[in-house]
C-alpha cells in the first residue's frame, strides 16, 4: 500500500474542515499517494456533524487546550512528535500574525508547516506596509494612495478631495486586522466627514491601543472600477508556484453596491470559477503580480512554502472573438492564506490537492500541475444570522443572537446533492447543535456543465436547488420567540453572475 500522508488544517471556519474533506476524498488521476486531512481545533459541532451518524466524512480531529497560537503550536508540536500529523497549513490569518511558522520552527519543524513567519505577516496584516512593498516590486496597485494621519481630519480631507476629484471615488483601509470589515468607500463629497467620524468610532480603540500619541496610520486609495477577482496561489520553498482556480466573493451583505446600509462583511457566498477566467487572465497574474510577489519575498529573506491570495481588479478590452479579453489588473489586496468562502468554491474543483500541497513541502511544486475539474462550477452560500431576538438584534453582520437551536435536514440534502458544512456552529450534550450567531453554515453545489450547455442556466438551477432548500426549512437555526420559524438568512443572487457573464460575452461577440 503507499504511504498515506496526514495533512492537517488549522483553524474553526468551514474552510478548514471542508480542506480536510477534500484532501482525504479528491481523487488524483497521476498521483497514487494517500492522504488523510485532519481538523486542528474546528468548532464541536464539525466532529458531531462529520461522525458516522452525519456526514461519515473520513476526516480526522486534533484538539487545542484554547484558542490561542500557543496552544495550535503546541497541540500540532505533540502530534508531528507522535507522528500522526505530517505537515499543517495555518488558515486564519491570525496564527501567522501571533507567530505559529515561528514557534514550530524554534521546535526544529518549520519545513513541516506552510505559511509565513511573524515579520512577514504584515503583507496581509498592515495593508499600508504590504501597498510599499507591491509599489517597489513593481507589482500593480491603485493609481494613486497615501498613508495619513487619522487623527487629523484636515490631512484626511484634502486626500479624499483630490481623490473624487482625479479618481471619481475614494477607499479607505483601516490598514490592521479587521476581519475584513476595515475598508470603506466614499463617493461624494458629502459622504467624507460621516464616514471619517464611522471609520474612527469603529477603530479609535485600536489605534490608541497601537499608536497610543504616535500618528495613527490611515491607507487611502484611489478608486479602480473593474471586475473583483480573487486568486489563489500555491507557492513552495524554493519559490515555484501554482495558480489556483479563480473565483468570485460576494463580501457585500446584500445585492448590489457597498454602502452605509450594505457593509461589506466577511464573505456571503463565493463561486468558482470566476466567470471571467482565461488562461491569459492566470498568466497575467502569474507573471505581473506572482513572480515579482515571490522576489520580494525571496529578496528579503522571507519567502517560505505559502499561500498567497491576492484580491485583483481587473479591466478587460473588447475582443470579437472572445467578447472580452484581460486588459490590465491591479491589487487591492494581499493575503497569506486561503479566502473565506472563496477557497470552498475553489477547492471542490481540485483532483490533486493532496499532491499539490505534498509539493509544496516538498519544493516540487514546478513538477505537479494542478489537476482541475475544468467543466464544473461549484457554488458556495452562507447561511447568516438574520434579524431578530431578544434585542432586537439587526442579524449578521452587526448584533446577532447566539445559542439558538440548529436542525439540518440531512435526507434531503443528500438527496438534492448539496452539501453543507458547518462553521459558527456548536454542538453540546444538552443543546445539541447550536448557532453561534454568525455565519452559522455554508450549503455547496457543484454541477458538471456539458458541452453543449452554457455555464448560467446550470449555475441559476444549482443556486435554485440552493435557495429551495433554504426556503422549505431544510437547515434551519429555531429562534427563540417563533418555534416554527428560521433565523437563517442569505443571499440569493449567489451564482448569478454566470448568466450575467453569458449575456454580456454574448452580445459583445455578436457586435
Ligand atoms: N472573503 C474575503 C477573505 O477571505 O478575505
Amino acid at each position: 500500500m503507499s504511504q498515506q500522508y496526514r495533512i492537517g488544517f488549522a483553524g474553526t471556519d468551514a474552510r478548514t474542515l471542508l480542506s480536510a474533506q477534500v484532501m482525504s476524498t479528491a481523487a488524483s488521476e497521476t498521483d497514487s499517494a494517500s492522504y488523510r486531512g485532519v481538523v486542528l481545533r474546528g468548532t464541536s459541532a464539525m466532529p458531531v456533524l462529520a461522525g458516522p451518524e452525519w456526514f461519515d466524512w473520513p476526516v480526522d480531529f486534533l484538539s487545542t487546550a484554547e484558542n490561542s497560537t500557543q496552544a495550535y503550536a503546541e497541540a500540532i508540536i505533540q502530534a508531528l512528535n507522535q507522528g500522526s500529523l505530517d505537515y499543517v497549513l495555518p488558515l486564519p490569518e491570525a496564527l501567522q500574525y501571533g507567530g505559529i511558522v515561528d514557534l514550530l520552527r524554534d521546535s526544529g519543524y518549520g519545513d513541516r508547516i506552510a505559511g509565513l513567519e511573524s515579520e512577514a505577516a504584515f503583507i496581509e496584516g498592515d495593508k499600508a506596509e504590504c501597498k510599499k512593498l507591491c509599489w517597489q516590486a513593481g507589482i500593480p496597485v491603485a493609481d494613486d494612495w497615501e498613508v495619513v494621519d487619522a487623527r487629523s481630519f484636515p490631512q484626511f480631507f484634502a486626500v479624499c478631495l483630490d481623490f473624487l476629484h482625479r479618481f471619481g471615488g475614494v477607499v479607505l483601509k483601516y490598514p490592521y486586522s479587521a476581519s475584513g470589515k476595515g475598508a470603506r468607500i466614499i463617493l461624494d463629497a458629502w459622504e467624507i466627514k460621516e464616514v471619517y467620524d464611522t471609520l474612527l468610532a469603529d477603530y479609535k480603540k485600536d489605534y490608541r491601543k497601537m499608536f497610543h500619541n504616535r500618528p495613527w496610520p490611515l491607507l487611502i486609495e484611489s478608486r479602480m472600477s473593474g471586475v473583483e477577482i480573487s486568486f489563489t496561489i500555491l507557492v513552495d520553498g524554493e519559490g515555484n508556484f501554482r495558480v489556483l482556480p479563480t473565483s468570485l466573493d460576494y463580501p457585500e451583505r446584500y445585492p448590489g453596491p457597498a454602502g452605509k446600509g450594505n457593509p461589506i462583511t466577511g464573505g456571503m457566498g463565493s463561486i468558482s470559477p470566476h466567470p471571467f477566467e482565461s488562461n491569459e487572465l492566470l498568466d497575467m497574474v502569474s507573471q505581473r503580480i506572482a513572480r515579482p510577489m515571490i522576489e520580494a519575498l525571496r529578496d528579503r529573506g522571507i519567502l517560505r512554502p505559502c499561500v498567497l491570495y491576492p484580491g485583483c481588479i481587473v479591466s478587460f478590452s473588447h475582443d470579437v472573438e472572445q467578447g472580452a479579453r484581460p486588459l490590465d489588473l491591479r491589487v487591492c489586496e494581499f493575503n497569506i492564506r486561503p479566502g473565506e468562502p472563496e477557497f470552498q468554491a475553489v477547492v471542490r474543483r481540485i483532483r490533486n490537492f493532496g499532491a499539490l500541497v505534498r509539493a509544496m513541502f516538498q519544493s516540487r511544486l514546478d513538477r505537479v500541475e494542478p489537476e482541475i475539474r475544468e467543466d464544473q462550477i461549484a457554488l458556495c452560500t452562507a447561511l447568516v444570522t438574520g434579524p431578530g431576538g431578544p434585542d432586537g438584534q439587526k442579524g449578521y453582520p452587526w448584533s446577532v443572537t447566539k445559542y439558538e437551536p440548529v436542525e439540518i435536514d440531512l435526507k434531503y440534502l443528500k438527496n438534492k446533492n448539496l452539501q453543507l458544512v458547518p462553521s459558527g456552529m456548536g454542538y453540546s450534550e444538552e443543546r445539541g447543535l447550536y448557532s453561534d450567531g454568525t455565519r452559522v453554515a455554508y450549503l455547496n453545489a457543484n454541477a458538471t456543465v456539458g458541452p453543449d450547455q452554457e455555464r448560467g442556466p446550470v449555475a441559476d438551477k444549482l443556486a435554485n436547488r440552493v435557495l429551495a432548500a433554504y426556503r422549505s426549512d431544510k437547515v434551519r437555526v429555531v429562534p427563540r420567540e417563533d418555534a416554527q420559524g428560521n433565523r437563517l438568512d442569505l443571499r440569493e443572487d449567489i451564482g448569478s453572475h454566470f448568466a450575467l457573464a453569458d449575456a454580456i460575452l454574448a452580445a459583445a461577440r455578436q457586435g
